[in-house]
């Protein structure tokens, strides 16, 4: 092999993704870099959540930091072509759809080196998003599109990417969740976070949600309001940390500081809902069985509706549609295909694959 795969991660959302593939090329002995941006840097977003998914520790570490979009993404891109140019890797791996995830891609497209995009083909069809900017571009510049869900390989088709390098290999977030949640006590975490026993989970990022004053106004009505009915738990993301604050003070709110992951999926799977803007919430609540509002106009994730527990909820509605919610049954569910626990396997097998042709010159 010429050189090894080489990861990049940035964001707290990258960790869990990375994670099974990083162990399923371990397990086959391929040479392996680890590249942080540093895009995110406090413990409990970065470092402690390395830990807890039993990752290697970052080889590399950018330091790069937060800043305006064009800012953080020139800074990445800047800072990761030279390492791209020592270590000629074999393949580049990124996920989803940060700005770390951009920056990398890009640098390795225009050195002819190939990508592959973990959680390709995902869409919300909404460009205000800056994800779906992201994701959009870097699907477009990927070698091998690794596709979490079939609507993926369908938006993939729409925008003419050949087939050919679209794979199906499920969502190996759900891996992480499933290996997590199979080694803690997660009835024994709730208590030690002194969780109610019966709340609503929520958590909001979106800058959509959060950045303007009076959205944000908006946001904090609604989840005081739920607090009237059912305790609401709320780890609050650093940036929305100053939005939020005033809800301090509202009764049945209890305001956390963001959670560790795999006290995040204790405090998940015991939550009677969840409310949220999260991507990848969406998800894990869809394996886990448990009802999910998403307080956004549009998901990039719709099977997490057609085969899951999550619903699109306007502010105004949300209330509505809790109360349906906690007087119905446990939702339920069927998983999507190949949220399997083994996408990390099936990864792994693709980039072997991948670069044992290109070894033997196939490229
Ligand atoms: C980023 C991703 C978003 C993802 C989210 C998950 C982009 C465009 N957005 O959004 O898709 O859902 O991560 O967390 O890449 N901050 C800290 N400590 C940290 C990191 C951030 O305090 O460790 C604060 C800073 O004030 C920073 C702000 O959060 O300015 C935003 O961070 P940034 O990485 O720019 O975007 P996120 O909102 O985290």
């Amino acid at each position: 092999m010429t050189g090894p795969v080489l990861h990049v991660v940035g964001a707290r959302p990258n960790m869990p993704k990375a994670a099974p593939v990083l162990r399923a090329l371990a397990s086959r002995d391929v040479p392996q870099l680890l590249v942080h941006t540093g895009q995110h840097y406090d413990d409990v977003m970065s470092a402690s959540l390395i830990r807890d998914l039993g990752m290697p520790e970052p080889d590399i570490n950018l330091g790069i930091g937060s800043g305006p979009h064009g800012r953080q993404t020139g800074l990445v891109l800047q800072a990761i072509e030279p390492l791209l140019v020592e270590h000629q890797p074999a393949i580049v791996v990124v996920y989803g759809d940060v700005n770390s995830t951009l920056a990398a891609a890009l640098a390795a497209v225009k050195l002819h080196i190939a990508v592959a995009h973990v959680e390709a083909g995902l869409r919300s069809f909404d460009r205000t998003m800056p994800e779906e900017i992201n994701r959009r571009l870097v699907d477009h510049v990927s070698d091998l599109l690794l596709v979490t869900a079939p609507e993926g390989l369908v938006n993939l088709a729409a925008e003419g990417v050949d087939p050919a390098r679209c794979h199906l290999v499920g969502n190996p977030m759900i891996d992480s969740l499933v290996a997590t949640l199979g080694r803690i006590d997660a009835a024994a975490t709730r208590t030690r976070l002194g969780l109610p026993h019966d709340y609503v989970l929520a958590t909001m990022h979106r800058p959509a949600n959060i950045d303007d004053e009076q959205t944000a106004r908006t946001t904090r009505d609604v989840l005081a309001e739920v607090a009237t009915r059912i305790p609401v738990v709320l780890p609050v993301h650093p940036r929305s940390r100053v939005a939020l604050a005033h809800l301090d003070a509202a009764p049945g709110v209890l305001i956390r500081d963001p959670l560790d992951y795999p006290d995040f999926l204790a405090a998940l799977a015991g939550a009677r809902a969840v409310i949220t803007d999260s991507g990848g919430v969406q998800e894990e609540t869809t394996s886990l069985g448990v009802s999910c509002l998403t307080m956004r106009t549009t998901t990039e994730r719709p099977i997490t509706i057609t085969h899951g527990t999550n619903r699109l909820v306007a502010p105004a509605d949300v209330l509505r549609v809790l109360d349906e919610v906690l007087q119905s049954p446990p939702a339920t569910t069927s998983a999507p295909p190949l949220w399997d626990g083994r996408a990390g396997e099936r990864i792994a097998d693709v980039l072997v694959a991948t670069i044992a042709t290109a070894d033997r010159g196939g490229r």
